[in-house]
Protein backbone atom coordinates (compact mmCIF):
# COMPACT_ATOMS: atom_id res chain seq x y z
CA UNK A 1 0.00 0.00 0.00
CA UNK A 2 1.49 3.41 -0.68
CA UNK A 3 0.19 6.00 1.29
CA UNK A 4 -1.30 9.16 -0.50
CA UNK A 5 1.16 12.40 0.10
CA UNK A 6 0.15 15.90 -1.38
CA UNK A 7 2.46 16.25 -4.00
CA UNK A 8 4.82 19.37 -3.92
CA UNK A 9 4.49 21.40 -7.41
CA UNK A 10 7.21 20.22 -9.97
CA UNK A 11 10.16 22.86 -10.53
CA UNK A 12 12.07 20.88 -12.64
CA UNK A 13 11.90 17.55 -14.90
CA UNK A 14 14.69 15.74 -15.36
CA UNK A 15 14.93 13.37 -18.43
CA UNK A 16 16.37 9.89 -17.70
CA UNK A 17 17.34 6.86 -20.30
CA UNK A 18 16.47 3.63 -18.79
CA UNK A 19 18.02 0.48 -20.12
CA UNK A 20 16.35 -2.11 -18.14
CA UNK A 21 18.80 -4.60 -20.31
CA UNK A 22 19.24 -8.74 -19.23
CA UNK A 23 17.70 -11.06 -16.46
CA UNK A 24 16.61 -9.49 -13.72
CA UNK A 25 17.80 -6.21 -14.59
CA UNK A 26 14.19 -4.80 -16.05
CA UNK A 27 12.82 -6.16 -12.56
CA UNK A 28 15.03 -4.10 -10.25
CA UNK A 29 14.78 -1.11 -12.47
CA UNK A 30 11.21 -1.45 -12.62
CA UNK A 31 11.31 -0.95 -8.15
CA UNK A 32 14.26 1.39 -8.87
CA UNK A 33 11.76 3.82 -11.13
CA UNK A 34 8.57 3.23 -8.92
CA UNK A 35 11.27 4.99 -5.66
CA UNK A 36 12.33 7.45 -8.05
CA UNK A 37 8.86 8.70 -9.24
CA UNK A 38 8.14 8.56 -5.51
CA UNK A 39 11.00 10.40 -4.19
CA UNK A 40 10.07 12.69 -7.19
CA UNK A 41 6.94 13.99 -6.12
CA UNK A 42 7.26 14.67 -2.53
CA UNK A 43 10.23 16.60 -3.69
CA UNK A 44 9.03 18.96 -6.08
CA UNK A 45 10.15 17.39 -9.41
CA UNK A 46 9.32 15.36 -12.01
CA UNK A 47 11.06 12.71 -13.82
CA UNK A 48 10.30 11.33 -17.41
CA UNK A 49 11.74 8.21 -19.03
CA UNK A 50 12.26 6.67 -22.19
CA UNK A 51 13.18 2.91 -22.84
CA UNK A 52 16.22 1.52 -24.57
CA UNK A 53 16.03 -2.46 -25.47
CA UNK A 54 19.92 -2.37 -25.13
CA UNK A 55 21.11 -6.04 -24.16
CA UNK A 56 21.14 -9.39 -25.46
CA UNK A 57 17.64 -10.22 -26.22
CA UNK A 58 18.33 -7.12 -28.85
CA UNK A 59 21.52 -8.51 -30.11
CA UNK A 60 19.94 -12.06 -30.81
CA UNK A 61 17.56 -10.52 -32.25
CA UNK A 62 18.93 -8.01 -34.45
CA UNK A 63 22.65 -9.01 -34.78
CA UNK A 64 23.68 -5.36 -33.36
CA UNK A 65 24.61 -4.68 -30.24
CA UNK A 66 24.11 -1.04 -29.78
CA UNK A 67 22.46 1.25 -32.82
CA UNK A 68 24.84 3.78 -34.45
CA UNK A 69 23.09 6.83 -32.94
CA UNK A 70 22.98 5.05 -29.63
CA UNK A 71 25.36 7.13 -27.92
CA UNK A 72 24.51 10.46 -29.53
CA UNK A 73 21.05 9.69 -28.28
CA UNK A 74 21.72 9.44 -24.81
CA UNK A 75 23.44 12.28 -24.75
CA UNK A 76 20.55 13.99 -25.02
CA UNK A 77 19.30 12.58 -21.15
CA UNK A 78 20.06 13.81 -17.67
CA UNK A 79 21.18 10.37 -16.83
CA UNK A 80 21.36 6.85 -17.31
CA UNK A 81 19.56 3.98 -15.00
CA UNK A 82 20.75 0.98 -16.03
CA UNK A 83 19.45 -2.59 -14.66
CA UNK A 84 22.16 -5.28 -16.02
CA UNK A 85 24.04 -6.50 -19.01
CA UNK A 86 24.68 -9.91 -20.07
CA UNK A 87 22.86 -12.84 -21.25
CA UNK A 88 23.81 -16.68 -21.60
CA UNK A 89 23.41 -17.02 -24.92
CA UNK A 90 25.62 -14.62 -26.12
CA UNK A 91 29.35 -14.97 -25.85
CA UNK A 92 31.20 -13.65 -22.93
CA UNK A 93 32.67 -10.20 -23.78
CA UNK A 94 30.13 -8.81 -26.23
CA UNK A 95 27.63 -7.35 -25.02
CA UNK A 96 30.19 -5.92 -21.91
CA UNK A 97 32.53 -4.67 -24.09
CA UNK A 98 30.03 -3.35 -26.57
CA UNK A 99 27.63 -2.08 -24.59
CA UNK A 100 28.42 -1.12 -20.99
CA UNK A 101 32.00 -0.39 -21.38
CA UNK A 102 31.19 1.37 -24.75
CA UNK A 103 28.92 3.74 -23.02
CA UNK A 104 31.24 4.07 -20.30
CA UNK A 105 33.98 5.58 -22.78
CA UNK A 106 32.01 6.78 -25.26
CA UNK A 107 30.18 8.92 -22.66
CA UNK A 108 33.65 9.54 -20.74
CA UNK A 109 32.47 8.52 -17.30
CA UNK A 110 35.34 8.37 -15.80
CA UNK A 111 34.60 7.97 -12.36
CA UNK A 112 33.07 4.51 -11.04
CA UNK A 113 31.83 5.36 -7.69
CA UNK A 114 31.12 2.43 -5.40
CA UNK A 115 30.03 3.19 -2.06
CA UNK A 116 30.63 0.13 0.54
CA UNK A 117 28.33 0.63 2.77
CA UNK A 118 26.95 -1.94 5.58
CA UNK A 119 23.18 -1.40 6.46
CA UNK A 120 21.89 -2.25 9.72
CA UNK A 121 20.11 -5.40 10.03
CA UNK A 122 22.35 -6.48 7.35
CA UNK A 123 24.13 -9.88 7.53
CA UNK A 124 27.81 -9.30 7.15
CA UNK A 125 30.35 -12.12 6.62
CA UNK A 126 33.34 -10.19 8.45
CA UNK A 127 33.52 -11.55 12.05
CA UNK A 128 33.12 -8.88 14.63
CA UNK A 129 32.25 -6.34 11.93
CA UNK A 130 29.39 -4.00 12.28
CA UNK A 131 27.61 -0.61 10.32
CA UNK A 132 29.75 1.36 12.17
CA UNK A 133 33.13 0.28 10.64
CA UNK A 134 32.57 -0.11 7.14
CA UNK A 135 31.36 2.82 5.37
CA UNK A 136 33.96 3.90 3.13
CA UNK A 137 33.71 4.75 -1.03
CA UNK A 138 35.44 3.28 -3.64
CA UNK A 139 37.05 5.55 -6.28
CA UNK A 140 37.42 3.02 -9.32
CA UNK A 141 39.22 5.31 -12.28
CA UNK A 142 36.52 3.90 -15.14
CA UNK A 143 37.93 4.76 -18.79
CA UNK A 144 41.84 3.56 -18.80
CA UNK A 145 44.13 0.76 -17.72
CA UNK A 146 43.71 -2.93 -18.90
CA UNK A 147 40.32 -2.10 -19.75
CA UNK A 148 41.88 0.49 -22.75
CA UNK A 149 41.49 -2.66 -25.21
CA UNK A 150 45.37 -2.37 -26.45
CA UNK A 151 46.48 -5.54 -27.47
CA UNK A 152 46.41 -8.39 -29.81
CA UNK A 153 47.10 -11.87 -30.90
CA UNK A 154 50.31 -12.76 -32.89
CA UNK A 155 50.35 -16.23 -34.09
CA UNK A 156 46.91 -17.07 -33.12
CA UNK A 157 45.76 -20.40 -33.01
CA UNK A 158 49.79 -22.07 -33.16
CA UNK A 159 51.99 -23.84 -30.22
CA UNK A 160 54.01 -20.50 -30.82
CA UNK A 161 50.89 -18.25 -29.87
CA UNK A 162 51.23 -15.04 -28.18
CA UNK A 163 49.21 -12.67 -26.49
CA UNK A 164 49.59 -9.38 -25.11
CA UNK A 165 47.28 -6.81 -23.44
CA UNK A 166 48.76 -3.62 -22.18
CA UNK A 167 47.80 -1.08 -19.48
CA UNK A 168 47.35 2.30 -20.43
CA UNK A 169 46.97 5.21 -18.48
CA UNK A 170 47.26 8.94 -19.51
CA UNK A 171 48.52 11.78 -16.93
CA UNK A 172 45.21 13.48 -17.36
CA UNK A 173 43.02 10.51 -16.68
CA UNK A 174 44.79 9.55 -13.46
CA UNK A 175 44.62 13.73 -12.09
CA UNK A 176 40.91 13.75 -13.01
CA UNK A 177 40.65 10.97 -11.57
CA UNK A 178 42.58 11.54 -8.45
CA UNK A 179 41.42 15.43 -7.65
CA UNK A 180 37.75 14.04 -8.16
CA UNK A 181 38.67 11.55 -5.31
CA UNK A 182 40.10 14.49 -3.11
CA UNK A 183 37.03 16.39 -3.35
CA UNK A 184 34.83 13.19 -2.55
CA UNK A 185 36.55 12.94 0.72
CA UNK A 186 36.03 16.94 1.39
CA UNK A 187 32.14 16.17 0.48
CA UNK A 188 31.67 13.89 2.60
CA UNK A 189 33.17 15.15 5.59
CA UNK A 190 30.62 17.86 5.46
CA UNK A 191 27.93 15.66 6.48
CA UNK A 192 27.28 13.40 9.87
CA UNK A 193 30.14 11.53 10.67
CA UNK A 194 33.26 13.38 9.84
CA UNK A 195 36.23 11.71 11.29
CA UNK A 196 36.45 8.02 9.54
CA UNK A 197 39.66 6.38 9.04
CA UNK A 198 41.55 9.16 11.62
CA UNK A 199 43.55 8.81 14.63
CA UNK A 200 42.69 11.13 17.55
CA UNK A 201 46.24 12.79 16.65
CA UNK A 202 44.72 13.10 12.93
CA UNK A 203 41.95 15.28 14.33
CA UNK A 204 43.98 17.47 16.68
CA UNK A 205 46.31 18.09 13.83
CA UNK A 206 42.89 19.54 11.02
CA UNK A 207 42.61 16.26 9.29
CA UNK A 208 39.15 15.90 8.22
CA UNK A 209 38.89 12.86 5.90
CA UNK A 210 41.59 10.33 4.28
CA UNK A 211 42.52 8.87 1.00
CA UNK A 212 43.77 5.85 0.30
CA UNK A 213 45.57 5.02 -2.86
CA UNK A 214 45.41 1.83 -3.97
CA UNK A 215 48.25 0.43 -6.04
CA UNK A 216 51.39 -2.24 -7.02
CA UNK A 217 53.83 0.06 -7.00
CA UNK A 218 56.06 -2.85 -6.29
CA UNK A 219 55.54 -4.45 -9.33
CA UNK A 220 53.47 -1.88 -12.07
CA UNK A 221 56.66 0.69 -11.72
CA UNK A 222 55.57 2.78 -14.44
CA UNK A 223 51.38 2.43 -14.43
CA UNK A 224 51.49 2.89 -10.21
CA UNK A 225 54.90 5.21 -10.33
CA UNK A 226 52.47 7.77 -12.14
CA UNK A 227 49.86 7.38 -10.06
CA UNK A 228 51.67 7.99 -7.28
CA UNK A 229 53.68 10.96 -8.67
CA UNK A 230 50.28 12.19 -9.61
CA UNK A 231 48.61 11.36 -6.15
CA UNK A 232 51.25 13.25 -4.09
CA UNK A 233 51.09 16.54 -6.17
CA UNK A 234 47.72 16.79 -5.86
CA UNK A 235 47.31 15.85 -2.49
CA UNK A 236 49.32 19.58 -1.77
CA UNK A 237 46.71 20.54 -2.94
CA UNK A 238 44.22 19.29 -0.09
CA UNK A 239 46.46 19.74 3.33
CA UNK A 240 43.16 18.78 5.47
CA UNK A 241 43.09 15.67 3.83
CA UNK A 242 45.18 12.51 5.07
CA UNK A 243 47.18 10.65 2.64
CA UNK A 244 47.80 6.52 2.49
CA UNK A 245 49.17 4.61 0.05
CA UNK A 246 48.46 0.62 0.51
CA UNK A 247 49.02 -1.88 -2.23
CA UNK A 248 45.87 -3.79 -3.92
CA UNK A 249 46.87 -7.07 -2.06
CA UNK A 250 47.37 -5.06 1.04
CA UNK A 251 44.27 -3.57 0.85
CA UNK A 252 42.21 -6.59 0.39
CA UNK A 253 43.47 -7.68 3.46
CA UNK A 254 42.59 -4.25 5.16
CA UNK A 255 39.23 -4.44 3.37
CA UNK A 256 38.36 -7.85 5.56
CA UNK A 257 40.71 -7.45 8.57
CA UNK A 258 40.20 -3.20 9.45
CA UNK A 259 37.33 -2.03 7.16
CA UNK A 260 36.91 0.84 9.43
CA UNK A 261 40.50 2.43 8.40
CA UNK A 262 39.38 3.68 5.43
CA UNK A 263 37.21 6.35 4.21
CA UNK A 264 37.79 6.50 0.44
CA UNK A 265 40.32 4.53 -1.93
CA UNK A 266 40.70 5.52 -5.46
CA UNK A 267 42.64 2.96 -7.39
CA UNK A 268 42.92 2.17 -10.96
CA UNK A 269 40.24 0.68 -13.47
CA UNK A 270 41.02 -3.40 -12.67
CA UNK A 271 41.83 -3.25 -9.38
CA UNK A 272 39.15 -1.18 -8.64
CA UNK A 273 36.96 -3.66 -10.66
CA UNK A 274 38.36 -6.44 -8.44
CA UNK A 275 38.20 -5.28 -4.88
CA UNK A 276 34.50 -3.72 -5.44
CA UNK A 277 33.26 -7.04 -5.12
CA UNK A 278 34.99 -7.37 -2.20
CA UNK A 279 33.55 -4.58 -1.32
CA UNK A 280 30.22 -5.83 -1.95
CA UNK A 281 30.51 -9.30 -0.55
CA UNK A 282 31.51 -7.39 2.92
CA UNK A 283 28.00 -5.14 2.86
CA UNK A 284 25.82 -8.01 2.40
CA UNK A 285 26.72 -8.73 -1.42
CA UNK A 286 25.22 -8.28 -4.74
CA UNK A 287 21.82 -7.31 -3.94
CA UNK A 288 22.84 -3.99 -1.96
CA UNK A 289 25.58 -3.30 -3.84
CA UNK A 290 25.17 -0.04 -6.15
CA UNK A 291 27.22 2.13 -8.35
CA UNK A 292 27.43 4.86 -10.72
CA UNK A 293 29.51 5.79 -14.10
CA UNK A 294 29.93 8.99 -13.43
CA UNK A 295 31.49 12.36 -15.87
CA UNK A 296 31.17 14.68 -14.00
CA UNK A 297 30.12 17.33 -16.85
CA UNK A 298 28.13 15.08 -19.04
CA UNK A 299 25.81 12.41 -18.74
CA UNK A 300 26.42 9.46 -15.79
CA UNK A 301 24.94 6.41 -15.87
CA UNK A 302 23.68 4.47 -12.84
CA UNK A 303 23.30 0.46 -12.14
CA UNK A 304 23.57 -2.10 -9.62
CA UNK A 305 27.13 -3.79 -9.42
CA UNK A 306 25.15 -7.55 -9.48
CA UNK A 307 25.04 -9.29 -12.63
CA UNK A 308 21.95 -10.19 -14.43
CA UNK A 309 21.14 -12.86 -12.88
CA UNK A 310 19.44 -15.02 -15.11
CA UNK A 311 18.01 -18.10 -12.95
CA UNK A 312 15.86 -15.27 -11.23
CA UNK A 313 14.77 -13.64 -14.24
CA UNK A 314 10.87 -13.27 -13.80
CA UNK A 315 10.71 -14.80 -10.69
CA UNK A 316 10.09 -12.08 -8.97
CA UNK A 317 12.72 -12.72 -5.63
CA UNK A 318 15.73 -10.71 -6.64
CA UNK A 319 16.47 -7.77 -4.60
CA UNK A 320 16.28 -4.48 -5.99
CA UNK A 321 17.45 -2.55 -3.26
CA UNK A 322 20.85 -2.29 -5.30
CA UNK A 323 19.32 -1.10 -7.80
CA UNK A 324 16.83 1.39 -5.61
CA UNK A 325 20.52 2.51 -3.94
CA UNK A 326 22.04 3.47 -7.41
CA UNK A 327 18.56 5.33 -7.98
CA UNK A 328 19.56 7.74 -4.88
CA UNK A 329 22.96 8.03 -6.23
CA UNK A 330 21.52 9.22 -9.84
CA UNK A 331 19.61 11.99 -7.45
CA UNK A 332 22.41 12.78 -5.38
CA UNK A 333 24.56 13.17 -9.28
CA UNK A 334 21.95 15.52 -10.29
CA UNK A 335 21.43 17.59 -7.17
CA UNK A 336 18.65 16.48 -5.52
CA UNK A 337 20.64 15.33 -2.43
CA UNK A 338 17.44 15.50 -0.03
CA UNK A 339 15.51 12.95 -2.21
CA UNK A 340 18.68 10.81 -2.23
CA UNK A 341 19.23 11.02 1.29
CA UNK A 342 15.03 10.01 1.62
CA UNK A 343 15.59 7.50 0.01
CA UNK A 344 18.64 6.22 1.65
CA UNK A 345 17.12 6.54 4.94
CA UNK A 346 13.86 4.35 3.74
CA UNK A 347 16.18 1.69 2.63
CA UNK A 348 18.35 1.74 5.88
CA UNK A 349 14.82 1.06 7.79
CA UNK A 350 14.02 -1.52 5.24
CA UNK A 351 17.24 -3.39 5.94
CA UNK A 352 16.88 -2.90 9.88
CA UNK A 353 13.38 -3.74 10.32
CA UNK A 354 12.12 -5.90 7.88
CA UNK A 355 13.88 -7.91 5.61
CA UNK A 356 14.73 -11.56 6.23
CA UNK A 357 17.66 -11.71 4.34
CA UNK A 358 19.31 -9.30 1.40
CA UNK A 359 19.53 -13.03 -0.49
CA UNK A 360 17.27 -13.90 -3.97
CA UNK A 361 14.03 -15.58 -2.46
CA UNK A 362 14.94 -15.35 1.55
CA UNK A 363 14.22 -11.66 1.90
CA UNK A 364 10.60 -12.28 3.10
CA UNK A 365 8.93 -10.12 0.42
CA UNK A 366 8.75 -10.20 -3.46
CA UNK A 367 11.31 -7.85 -5.85
CA UNK A 368 8.24 -5.71 -6.14
CA UNK A 369 6.90 -5.78 -2.08
CA UNK A 370 10.47 -4.71 -1.01
CA UNK A 371 10.54 -1.46 -3.80
CA UNK A 372 6.77 -0.92 -2.30
CA UNK A 373 8.12 -1.09 1.19
CA UNK A 374 10.70 1.54 0.42
CA UNK A 375 7.72 3.79 -1.16
CA UNK A 376 6.10 3.52 1.72
CA UNK A 377 8.88 4.78 4.04
CA UNK A 378 9.94 7.51 2.51
CA UNK A 379 9.83 11.02 4.77
C1 LIG B 1 31.67 -4.27 -13.43
C2 LIG B 1 31.71 -5.45 -14.34
C3 LIG B 1 32.26 -5.01 -15.69
C4 LIG B 1 33.66 -4.47 -15.47
C5 LIG B 1 32.23 -6.10 -16.76
C6 LIG B 1 30.86 -6.69 -16.93
C7 LIG B 1 32.77 -5.59 -18.07
O1 LIG B 1 32.45 -6.48 -13.78
O2 LIG B 1 30.95 -3.30 -13.72
O3 LIG B 1 32.33 -4.29 -12.39
O4 LIG B 1 34.63 -5.24 -15.49
O5 LIG B 1 33.79 -3.28 -15.31
MN1 LIG C 1 33.12 -6.10 -11.77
Amino acid sequence: MVAKVKKAKVRKTYKLAVIGGDGTGPEVVAEGLKVLQAAASRYGFGIATQDFDFGGERYLRTGEVLPETAVADLKQFDAIYLGAIGHPDVKPGILEKGILLRLRFDLDQYINLRPVKLLPGVECPLVGKGPEHIDYVVVRENTGDLYSGAGGFSMKGTPQEVAVQTAVYSRFQVERCLRYAFELVRRRHSAAAPWRGLTEADRKAGLIGKLTLCGKTNVLTYIYNLWERAYYEVAAEYPDIKTDYCHVDATCMWMVKNPEWFDVIVTGNLFGDIITDLGAITQGGMGIAAGGNINPAGVSMFEPIGGSAPKYTGLGVINPLAAICSGAMLLDELGETAAAQAIEKAVTFVTAKKLKSLAAGRMGYSTSQVGDLVVDNLA
